[in-house]
C-alpha cells in the first residue's frame, strides 16, 4: 500500500481509500513476464499450494527494494509476518536469496 508491504488482514478498507495498492499481479510485467522474484520462487520451489505466495512475493519485493542484499536472518525477519503451511520456508528463503542476486 503506497509502496509499503502491509498485512491485508490488519488494514481496514477505509484506510486503503485513496492509496495505491500493488498486488502480486502488479509485480509482473504488463505482458505477463514474471519478475525475477516470481521466477526465483518457481525455480527454488518457494511454493506448493500457492495460498501464501502472493503475500510472500509482495513482501519479498518490498524487502529487496529496501535491502537488496539481505542475509538469511534478515530474510527470515522480513517474511516473519507471513505464514506458509506447506514449504517449511527453505524454498522461500532460497528464492529470495537468489532474487537478491539479480537486483
Ligand atoms: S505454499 Fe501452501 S501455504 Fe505456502
Amino acid at each position: 500500500m503506497d509502496g509499503e508491504a502491509v498485512r491485508a488482514c490488519l488494514v481496514f478498507a477505509v484506510q486503503a481509500d485513496g492509496t495505491c495498492i500493488t498486488t502480486v499481479e502488479g509485480i509482473a510485467s504488463p505482458d505477463g513476464t514474471l519478475a525475477p522474484i516470481q521466477e526465483a520462487f518457481r525455480k527454488h520451489h518457494g511454493l506448493q499450494c500457492g495460498f501464501c505466495t502472493p503475500g510472500f512475493i509482495v513482501t519479498a519485493t518490498a524487502l529487496l527494494r529496501d535491502n537488496p542484499d539481505p542475509t538469511d536472518e534478515e530474510i527470515r525477519d522480513g517474511i516473519s509476518g507471513s505464514i506458509c503451511r506447506c514449504t517449511g520456508y527453505q524454498g522461500i528463503v532460497a528464492a529470495i536469496r537468489a532474487a537478491s542476486a539479480t537486483t
